[in-house]
C-alpha cells in the first residue's frame, strides 16, 4: 500500500501548531482533558507487553457496560487503529465496499489504498444529511465483503434510529456482507441511542474510543467489539503485526476513566450542551451560514450562503483571526462546506471563533 498524507492530518491544528491558533473550531472532539485532574495514580504497574487482546479489566467493563462478553472486545490503539484492523482484515483488491461520503479519513482512504471497488453513499444537504436506505438495498445487491456507517457521524452530526440501524443489519445479513459500524460518538448523541450494534448480530463490528466523547486522544486506546469469534481472531492476528499489544499505561488509565465514568463525564455533557445552545442560537440568526441540525456528537456541517472565494475565507480566518474549521476539502466535498467542532473550545473562544467566521464572510461578500 502506498500511504499518502491526508489534508486532514497534515493542516490538523496540532500539526499548525496550537499556539498558531486563538479560536480553535477544527476539533472533532470534547476538550482535552488534563491529566492532572484525572487524579490517576497508578502502584506497581510493570511496564512489559500487555495481554494481547487487552487489559483483561478493562475488556470486562467495556463488555459488561454493552452486554457482550470479554472475549468479544478487543483493545487497540485508537478507533482510527480499529478501522485500519477492520478493513485490512476483510478487504482486499476489488472487494465491494460500500461507505457514506463525507466521513472520517480512514473509513474511506483505507479501502481505497487496498484497491477496493468503492461505492459511496453520499450524504446530502438537500436531503438533510438522512442515510439513503433504498440506495443502500440497491448497493448491497453487489455481495460487498464490507458495509461501512458510522453513528452518530462525522462531520454531519446525524444519528441513526434503531430502525435504520436494524434495516442496515437485515441488508448486510441479506447480502451477506459485514458491517462495519463506527460508533466512535456513541455516548454523544443527544438522545438515547440503540444498544451497541454488535450486540444485534454476529454480521456486525463496532468500533469505539476513548477520544473523541471522553477528551483522550492523547493516550490512544480504543476497540473492536464483535460477537463473531472468527473476525475477532483475524483481527487479534492483525493487531499483533502492528502492535503486539497496547501501551499498558494508556490502558490503565482507560480503565481509571472508565471505573469513574459518571463522575468524569458529567461535566463534559454539560459543556457541550452549553456550547450547542449558543452554537444553535448564532446559526439560526445567521445570514451567512446554512445548517442541518446535528442530533449528536461535537461537530456539525454548515455551509456557506453567499457565493464569495472560499480559498480567501480559509485563508483569511487563519491568517487575520488566528480562527480554524476544518475546511470542506478535508471530506472531498465542495470548500463551501465547514465542519464547525463546538465541544473543543470553551464557550468564549467558539463565540469568537463564530464572529470571526461571519466577519470573514461579510468582508468577501462586499
Ligand atoms: C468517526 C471517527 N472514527 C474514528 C476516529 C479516530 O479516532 P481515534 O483513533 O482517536 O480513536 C475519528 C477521529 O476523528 C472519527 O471522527
Amino acid at each position: 500500500m502506498k500511504f499518502k498524507r491526508m489534508p486532514i492530518e497534515a493542516e490538523s491544528p496540532e500539526e499548525r501548531g496550537y499556539t498558531s491558533l486563538i479560536c480553535n473550531l477544527a476539533e472533532s472532539s470534547v476538550t482535552d482533558i488534563q491529566y492532572q485532574d484525572l487524579k490517576f495514580k497508578p502502584q506497581e504497574l510493570t511496564l512489559g507487553y500487555g495481554d494481547h487482546r487487552g487489559l483483561p479489566e478493562l475488556r470486562a467493563l467495556l463488555a459488561q457496560e454493552h452486554g457482550l462478553k470479554s472475549d468479544q472486545i478487543l483493545i487497540v490503539p485508537g478507533a482510527a487503529a480499529g478501522l485500519f484492523i477492520v478493513a485490512i482484515s476483510i478487504l482486499q483488491k476489488q472487494s465491494q465496499f460500500i461507505v457514506q461520503r463525507p466521513n472520517y479519513v480512514t473509513n474511506i482512504e483505507t479501502p481505497r489504498l487496498i484497491e477496493c471497488e468503492m461505492n459511496y453513499i453520499d450524504l446530502l444537504f438537500e436531503q438533510k444529511y438522512q442515510f439513503d436506505l433504498y440506495k443502500l438495498t440497491i448497493l448491497a445487491k453487489k455481495k460487498p465483503a464490507l458495509i461501512s456507517i458510522t453513528t452518530p457521524h462525522n462531520p454531519t452530526g446525524m444519528v441513526l434510529t434503531e430502525e435504520e440501524l436494524l434495516e442496515c443489519i437485515e441488508i448486510a445479513e441479506r447480502s451477506q456482507s459485514f458491517l462495519l459500524v463506527d460508533e466512535t460518538y456513541r455516548d454523544l448523541a443527544f438522545h438515547n441511542s440503540p444498544s451497541l450494534a454488535a450486540t444485534y448480530s454476529d454480521k456486525v463490528i463496532s468500533v469505539s474510543s476513548m477520544s473523541k466523547a471522553y477528551g483522550l486522544p492523547g493516550i490512544r486506546i480504543g476497540w473492536i467489539a464483535c460477537k463473531n469469534r472468527r473476525l475477532m481472531e483475524l483481527f487479534l492476528a492483525a493487531k499483533e503485526q502492528i502492535f503486539i499489544s497496547n501501551s499498558v499505561l494508556d490502558e490503565h488509565l482507560a480503565l481509571h476513566f472508565m471505573q469513574n465514568k459518571k463522575k468524569f463525564f458529567n461535566p463534559i455533557k454539560k459543556h457541550i450542551d452549553q456550547n450547542f445552545a449558543l452554537l444553535e442560537k448564532h446559526i439560526n440568526k445567521s445570514k451567512n451560514l446554512e445548517w442541518i441540525k446535528p442530533q449528536g456528537g461535537v461537530v456539525c456541517y454548515p455551509r456557506i450562503v453567499p457565493k464569495i472565494n472560499y480559498n480567501q475565507f480559509y485563508d483569511v480566518l487563519y491568517q487575520d483571526y488566528k480562527t480554524m474549521v476544518a475546511p470542506g476539502y478535508w471530506f472531498e466535498t465542495e470548500k463551501r462546506y465547514m465542519r464547525i467542532g463546538y465541544g473543543w473550545p470553551d464557550l468564549k473562544q467558539l463565540q469568537n471563533g463564530l464572529t470571526y467566521i461571519e466577519k470573514t464572510i461579510n468582508m468577501l461578500n462586499q
